[in-house]
């Protein structure tokens, strides 16, 4: 994550709003927010501490994806960017946008390659800046979100992911839109709206706490499990409300979502792999352990998995 903190008392010395409404409407006290820092650098520090984490070298990765919305270019994707400056020269690399369920997405199509032969491993990431696709004016929307990446290397086993679901609803996709860069090609008119991200709050937390907890429950029974066998479910962090939701929903203990959004804020693709890497440091993780992850949001998009860990 970068460097600078940027508490709720910080924003609302910048605008009209409170620690008391961002805190007790989302759960979220700070978040980090790039200044030095770009998606690619990130990525870089992310992958190079996952690499370690599995003891393995770049050149034995075949596959970097990288799920983000806020890559630093349009091309080169931010994948190639992490592969140059590892030196994965072995690897394919390319960027996939799902939003919020950019690591998800990219955990799956890993999987795919590695099920099916074609790679053996895989540097997946989930990365973002969305500072800067921010509207600063709009506080119902800037408040939420936070800078960060996260990264897994994903490698074949006899356990390890043991059942997948996702899916994507376009036609709800306009409660949550960034539209792209201004068009200055003479012979158009640009549209007059900015490229900033606009949200339905609550059209996006309806679809949320319906959608995410329908994916889990199909994926558990997928797997051959009951929400009960589950050690722990780590969801994208959106908002304590929707955590809190989602338990309720499954009728499964609060004590098994594990939560960073306090001091990450939504991170977006990014959100899932650093709260997995939080858990994993703290020791929560134990081989054996039943793990659920899941993703939602803009697109709409979703996807959830089973892990033994
Ligand atoms: N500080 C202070 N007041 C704020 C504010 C802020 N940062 N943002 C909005 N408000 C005000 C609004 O202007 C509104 O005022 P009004 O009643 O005078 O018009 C009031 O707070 C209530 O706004 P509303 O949007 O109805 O609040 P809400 O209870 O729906 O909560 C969210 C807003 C965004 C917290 C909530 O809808 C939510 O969490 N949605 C899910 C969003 C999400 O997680 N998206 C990402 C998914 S990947």
């Amino acid at each position: 994550m970068p460097e600078m903190v940027v508490t709720n008392d910080d924003l609302s010395k910048i605008m009209d709003t409170s620690d008391e409404w961002i805190s007790s409407r989302t759960g979220i006290r700070e978040r980090r927010l790039a200044r030095e820092e770009t998606t690619a650098s990130m990525s870089v520090t992310a992958a190079k501490r996952a690499l370690e984490n599995a003891g393995i070298t770049a050149q034995e990765i075949d596959l970097i994806i990288v799920g983000t919305i806020t890559g630093d270019y349009v091309t080169p994707s931010t994948a190639c960017e992490v592969q140059a400056a590892l030196g994965a020269d072995k690897a394919v690399a390319f960027d996939i946008n799902a939003a919020c369920s950019g690591f998800m997405f990219a955990l799956h199509i890993a999987d795919a390659y590695i099920k099916t032969g074609v790679y053996k491993t895989a540097l997946i990431l989930g990365a973002e800046t969305l500072s800067k696709i921010m509207d600063w004016n709009d506080r119902s929307t800037c408040v939420l979100f936070g800078d960060g990446a996260g990264a897994a290397v994903v490698r074949s086993d006899e356990t390890g992911l043991l059942a997948y679901d996702q899916g994507s609803d376009g036609a709800r996709g306009t409660v949550l839109t960034c539209r792209s860069r201004e068009n200055n090609n003479p012979f158009v008119k640009n549209p007059t709206e900015p490229s900033y991200t606009h949200m339905d709050g609550q059209e996006v937390y309806k679809f949320a706490v319906t959608t995410v907890p329908a994916s889990i429950k199909k994926v558990v029974g997928e797997a051959g499990l009951t929400i009960e066998d589950i050690d722990c479910f780590a969801l994208h962090q959106a908002n304590i409300r929707i955590i809190q939701s989602v338990a309720k929903r499954l009728k499964a203990p609060e004590e098994k979502f594990p939560t960073s959004l306090d001091h990450c804020g939504n991170v977006s693709a990014a959100s899932v792999p650093i709260l997995l890497d939080e858990i994993n440091r703290k020791g929560i993780l134990k081989p054996g352990m039943k793990i659920v992850l899941s993703g939602f949001g803009g697109g709409l998009t979703w996807g959830s998995a089973v892990l033994e860990w």
